[in-house]
């Protein structure tokens, strides 16, 4: 993802592909590779570079991909990891469904968060695939570069941050309610227990070398060595400025798009503006490293 340099133009074209950036502050569209075939080393290695570069890349495709196909798209990228959450699909335990029902009123994932900071390894990244969406529109999804939402702020609070260690916990209640009607028909066989890791505010991805801010209001719930109280007001500001407009990007789905976010330094938010309709998604996340 480029600082803050708008890009230049609607469609750009990399050595091998062509790109479509989805707004000036991150996202793009990779036009024209056929993700349902066996790719090349040289396709792999351009989607991975357009991945580090974008933060969040997307693929239109006529039709999902099967689960199996799905699966072996992810692991061109990383190890697919199983979510501790829900149970995964009997065939293939690494992909979950990310489903809201008709009747149901709450979007699975529906604030904003990195997947899984409460875990010591988070994961490297996430891929969402699209099988039903809502007739009338709605349920697209937002994401934020938290490259720009560090380099944006004063030296003085960067130098701050340096220094603090954000806890991630999976059970703050805001996000533990997001995950209510599958913890009810997909809870894992054995119940989920808490999870809690400490990483760094502020981390170094280990592709890139940039820094980004690693603190999301869905699981960090203080700062290390400071109370819950200590840390709010701090935390209240970060996680505001985090998703200001300008680092963001919105997608809007169509059956078949598949989405492949960096989990290291992109937080997402899905838009829960479509009641009375489902939305079916499948997902896979790929192991990552500590933060540091
Ligand atoms: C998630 O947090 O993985 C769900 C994102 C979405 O449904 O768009």
């Amino acid at each position: 993802m480029r600082s803050i340099r708008p890009y230049a133009s609607a469609t750009t074209q990399s050595p091998s592909l062509s790109i479509t950036p989805v707004s000036g502050s991150l996202g793009a569209i990779i036009n024209d590779v056929d993700i349902s075939q066996t790719l090349s080393p040289t396709t792999i290695a351009a989607i991975r570079a357009t991945f580090l570069d974008h933060g969040v890349i997307f693929f239109r495709q006529p039709k999902p991909l099967s689960p199996s196909a799905f699966l072996r798209f992810a692991t061109c990228f990383g190890q697919p990891q199983r979510y501790p959450m829900v149970r995964g699909l009997d065939e293939h335990p690494e992909i979950i469904k990310v489903l809201k029902l008709r009747h149901e009123t709450t979007n699975f994932g529906g604030i904003w968060h990195a997947d899984t900071t409460y875990l010591p390894s988070p994961p490297l990244g996430t891929l969402l695939m699209a099988e039903e969406i809502p007739i009338r529109g709605g349920g697209d999804t937002l994401f934020a570069n938290q490259y720009l939402a560090y380099e944006t702020l004063s030296t003085g609070l960067q130098q701050t941050l340096s220094n603090l260690r954000g806890v991630s916990t999976s059970s703050k209640a805001d996000a533990s309610k997001t995950r209510e009607d599958r913890i009810k028909d997909s809870a894992p066989s054995s119940a989920p227990e808490v999870f809690s890791a400490t990483h760094p505010a502020v981390r170094t991805h280990p592709e890139t070398g940039r820094k980004s801010l690693y603190v999301n209001v869905a699981h960090t719930s203080h700062f290390d060595g400071w109370t819950e109280a200590e840390s709010a007001p701090l935390l209240k500001f970060l996680h505001e400025w985090q998703t200001k407009p300008e680092f963001t990007c919105r997608f809007k789905w169509e059956v078949g798009s598949l989405a492949f976010w960096d989990n290291r330094c992109v937080l997402h938010n899905p838009i829960n503006d479509y009641q009375g309709e489902k939305r079916e998604m499948m997902r896979i996340t790929l192991a990552g490293d500590v933060p540091v």
